[in-house]
């Protein structure tokens, strides 16, 4: 489990996190939604140790992560920001090794490059892996970091708009992906989504942040209701039942 407790955040004076505590669950998919600037990534950030915190803690199963080795850290818990990016011109499989990094400390094992060409196939992306990262399209880079994440093979994955410059077919894989990592080897998959409707059909648990608070806080039954969610976005949303799922709608 990862423990949050009263974790805040302020640029200049402006407070963006504000004393948010949370306990996020060892197994399952817990999503987070909100509007821009709800302070979703700041959160996120914080708890994986990208950003340090003005106050509060972060407990990741009797780890203080603000303290701890940073391998330690990073051996149980994988982060995808939200705009990642690399300096230098590196090859797929190049990328994807770098995730093997908190165990390999730089020589990679069989059990690396196994894990390494796992992520690989898992998104997609066993036949593009000598491309260099510049030679690819958006949807196949973000795959890319994806798969990069997924081979460091932690409990605990954090992925901030995952789903970006993905098409609907490779957004939906990934979605079944994180479900079935979570339902078949334990993982706790905790990531920020846009689209609600995916939130809606593959989470286990919605947080909603507003203004750099949790504002709602349930399963998609609870979360995923027009009054919920005109709340959180500040607009009238509709909410239709499809094949035993909740499906958002703001149009118009
Ligand atoms: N480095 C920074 N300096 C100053 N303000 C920042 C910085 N990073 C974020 N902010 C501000 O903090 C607030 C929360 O930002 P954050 O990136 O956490 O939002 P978010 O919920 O992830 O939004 P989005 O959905 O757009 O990604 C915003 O008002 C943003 O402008
Ligand atoms: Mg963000």
């Amino acid at each position: 489990m990862i423990t949050l407790d009263s974790l805040t955040k302020s640029y200049d004076d402006h407070l963006v996190v504000d004393g948010v505590s949370l306990e996020l669950p060892s197994a399952g998919v817990t999503s987070i939604i909100g509007p821009n600037g709800a302070g979703k990534s700041t959160l996120l950030s914080m708890v994986s140790r990208l950003l340090g915190v003005d106050a509060g803690t972060v407990d990741l199963d009797g780890l203080d992560v603000h303290r701890a080795p940073s391998r330690e850290v990073a051996r149980r818990l994988a982060i995808l920001r939200q705009d990642s990016h690399t300096p230098a011109r590196i090859t797929v499989r190049e990328l994807v090794e770098l995730g093997r990094h908190p165990h390999s400390k730089g020589r990679l094992t069989p059990a690396c490059h196994a894990a390494v060409d796992a992520a690989l196939a898992r998104c997609d992306l066993a036949d593009l892996d000598r491309r260099g990262l510049h030679e690819l399209s958006g949807g196949q880079r973000q795959r890319a970091y994806v798969a990069m994440v997924l081979a460091q093979d932690t409990r605990y994955l954090l992925l901030d708009e995952p789903l970006n410059s993905l098409d609907l077919v490779h957004a939906t894989a990934l979605m079944q992906l994180l479900r079935t990592l979570s339902d078949e080897h334990g993982t706790s998959v905790v990531l920020v989504l846009h689209d609600i409707n995916y939130a809606s059909v593959h989470s286990d648990r919605i947080i909603a942040m507003r203004d750099g608070r949790v504002v709602r806080d349930g399963t998609p039954e609870e979360v995923i209701t027009e009054e919920a969610l005109s709340d959180v976005y500040g607009a009238p949303f509709r909410v239709h039942h499809l094949d035993g799922d909740r499906i958002a709608a703001y149009y118009r």
